[in-house]
């Protein structure tokens, strides 16, 4: 994949858009999980992935629902020429027994040529519109970060979250535990406009 700097120029107004994945992703997902560079500090787990375990996991949820399930997905984030910047992703978490006490925690992951210019807020904007209109009985989308990862903070207060605490010894990552700040959006606010560019 084309992971050039054309079209990411800084200062410029981010033209960014989800879509579903497709078969041309896997081999620049498979880079995005193994390749520590391109995965950065937050993201990398600590220990090598082996590629083709992760391309064979990769396309067996693309043949099941092309890695967009309701529990949890991705959706590629594209420049409006088509350039890939990455993908966004969701997994359900639930806050009591009842069915409407589960919410989305959403995640994000840029490949580095793209960080850094205002991308990410839009991503995850759309991530959280595309969320909020698919399920009406949907009242939270929430999401957490390294409490040193302080681009994603920026980039979630942005798209409308609120930081709503810390969240201690939360990740296990690189040999350590880490704690993380929890953000989270509800659909009043998401419905009274709170983010929207
Ligand atoms: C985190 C990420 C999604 C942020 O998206 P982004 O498009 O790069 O973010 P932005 O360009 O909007 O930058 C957000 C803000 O953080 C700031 N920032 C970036 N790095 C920073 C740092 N190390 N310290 C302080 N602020 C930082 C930026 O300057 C910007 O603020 P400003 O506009 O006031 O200058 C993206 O960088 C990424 O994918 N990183 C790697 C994976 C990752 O960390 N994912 C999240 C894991 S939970």
């Amino acid at each position: 994949v084309d992971v050039s700097d054309r079209d990411a120029t800084p200062g410029t107004a981010p033209e960014v858009r989800l879509r579903k994945t497709e078969r041309r992703d896997i081999p620049w997902m498979v880079e995005m999980t193994c390749d520590e560079e391109l995965v950065g500090s937050f993201n990398w787990p600590g220990e090598r992935r082996d590629r083709a375990e992760v391309a064979a996991d990769l396309e067996q949820r693309f043949a099941a629902d092309r890695l967009a399930g309701r529990q949890t997905g991705r959706l590629v984030a594209e420049l409006t020429d088509g350039t890939p910047i990455g993908d966004v992703s969701w997994r359900t978490d639930k806050w009591g027994p009842s069915e409407r006490s589960r919410c989305y925690s959403i995640g994000i992951a840029l490949l580095p040529p793209f960080r850094g210019r205002g991308y990410g807020v839009t991503a995850q904007r759309l991530l959280i519109d595309h969320l909020f209109e698919r399920d009406p009985e949907l009242n939270r989308v929430q999401a957490d970060t390294a409490i040193d990862n302080y681009a994603e903070q920026k980039a979630l207060a942005r798209a409308g979250m609120t930081e709503e605490g810390v969240v201690r010894g939360a990740e296990f990552r690189a040999g350590a535990f880490h704690d993380h700040v929890l953000f989270g959006i509800v659909r009043a606010e998401w419905e009274a406009g709170r983010g929207r560019p």
